[in-house]
């Protein structure tokens, strides 16, 4: 671990804000996990299926609020385990190079995902994949849109790397609550931003 990196200890708030200058530790795990009641774009019990009970009624809502916009989105991947997470880093790196690699995915313990508040999200048209072009579909509009509705943010939206040091990904949202959800839409700026009071 650098100088400027901090293992966070206030792990039950919403607006936990994990990136590469803040980690969890090893032994982190959210102690509210389950599975939301939501489409997935897999059958069968995953871990990856998990997150935190709070986040799970939100993504309930939010999955609610698609449907009575003929929007269908699918769940793909929530919670991931710090080993899960360095079991994923270290098989990008070694496809990609390490620094290629930090780019787009977290080193164990900088992972969102790690938090339970995370979740990835898909739709058919990219056949439920992980991918930039999720973002100029129907669905991936209609995130952009209504995800704070539910307490969500895109949180790694274009041209922010600079701030939230990972490439835009239109289908990680996480959860932050009604009240900050809102305000970081409305201003267009990041967690990092919001939490250094930018605004
Ligand atoms: N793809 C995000 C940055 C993660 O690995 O948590
Ligand atoms: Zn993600």
């Amino acid at each position: 671990m650098n100088n400027d990196e901090c293992v966070v200890s206030d792990t039950d708030s919403v607006l936990l804000l994990i990136n590469k200058q803040n980690r969890l530790d090893e032994s982190y795990v959210p102690r509210d996990l389950i599975v939301p009641n939501i489409p997935f774009s897999f059958r069968g019990y995953n871990d990856k299926k998990l997150v935190r009970y709070e986040v799970a009624l939100a993504l309930q809502e939010l999955f609610a609020y698609a449907n009575i916009d003929s929007v269908r989105l699918y769940a793909v991947s929530g919670y991931r385990s710090y080993n899960r997470q360095k079991t994923i880093f270290n098989r990008n790196v070694n496809k990609y190079g390490y620094e290629k690699a930090n780019e787009f995915s977290a080193r164990a313990g900088e992972s969102e995902h790690q938090t339970g508040l995370a979740m990835d999200v898909s739709s058919r048209v990219v056949n439920m994949e992980l991918v930039e072009s999720f973002g100029d579909t129907k669905e991936g509009k209609w995130l952009v849109d209504n995800a704070y509705k539910a307490g969500f943010i895109i949180r790694y939206p274009k041209d922010k790397m600079d701030i939230t040091g990972y490439q835009y990904e239109p289908w990680h949202i996480r959860y932050v609550g009604l009240k900050v959800a809102k305000i970081i839409a409305d201003n267009d700026i990041t967690l990092e931003e919001y939490i250094q009071g930018v605004i």
